[in-house]
């Protein structure tokens, strides 16, 4: 199983939208995917029609004591899964720091799933936490949507150094230009800047459209 986390410090960048994306083109591709909704606002658990509820809330399934199993839920795509974000997940860093090794614990409750699943997908809340640090351990790769704006690529290099600290445990990180306006002279600018970043940038730009903002329309 693949591990991939849609990741940013900052908010309303398109990790979301990525994320349901991505989830329902592996489908439709015909890997076995599941998107765990990881943020309390269950803005991914609101795409797929699903009710945000998990019995026991964060806390037994955090502290691996429900299992995940039974939270997984079907969703209107053949072949995509959803573990729905629960409000209760605004407390997770503390149901974590509770764990034995807190930095851990999110790998070890994925584990069951490795062999269900070919793709997992990670919606992640925004900030950098006990959680998101429980994610760079669960997670392979890093997706990380970014709007070309000067101080966008500012938290993308804390990313990265605060990762690099971590190495050799540390998921690859790929940023992408996102919500990109080509008629913004400040998009035009930043995204010609590409090359010379400390992390590389992948060549997919995704641009700013009304269909994604319309996607739960
Ligand atoms: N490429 C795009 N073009 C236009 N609108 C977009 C695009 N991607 C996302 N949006 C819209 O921007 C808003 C924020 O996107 P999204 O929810 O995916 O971001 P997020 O990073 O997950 O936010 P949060 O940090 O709150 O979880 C949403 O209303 C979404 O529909
Ligand atoms: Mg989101």
């Amino acid at each position: 199983m693949k591990v991939f986390a849609t990741y940013n410090i900052k908010g309303g960048v398109g990790k979301t939208a990525t994320a349901v994306n991505l989830a329902y083109l592996s489908a439709l591709g015909g890997a076995r995917t599941l998107v765990w909704d990881l943020d309390p606002q269950g803005a991914a658990t609101f795409y797929f029609r699903v009710k945000a509820k998990i019995k026991g809330g964060s806390k037994k399934l955090i502290r691996g004591k429900t299992g995940i199993d039974p939270a997984i839920r079907g969703t209107d795509f053949s072949g995509l899964d959803l573990l729905p974000a629960d409000f209760s997940y605004r407390h997770m860093d503390i149901h974590l720091e509770r764990a034995k090794r807190p930095t851990q614990q999110l790998a070890r409750l994925l584990l069951p799933l490795t062999l269900q699943y070919d793709h997992l997908f990670l919606d992640c809340p925004p900030s950098i936490s006990l959680v998101s640090d429980g994610i760079f351990v669960a997670a392979d790769i890093l997706l990380v949507p970014t709007i070309p704006t000067t101080l966008s690529l500012r938290t993308l290099r804390q990313l990265h150094r605060h990762l690099e600290d971590r190495a050799p445990t540390t998921p690859k990180i790929l940023p992408f230009f996102c919500m990109v306006d080509r008629r913004k002279k400040l998009h035009r600018q930043v995204t010609a800047l590409a090359e010379e970043l400390e992390v590389p940038m992948l060549e997919t730009e995704i641009p700013y459209s009304s269909v994604v903002e319309q996607m739960a329309g």
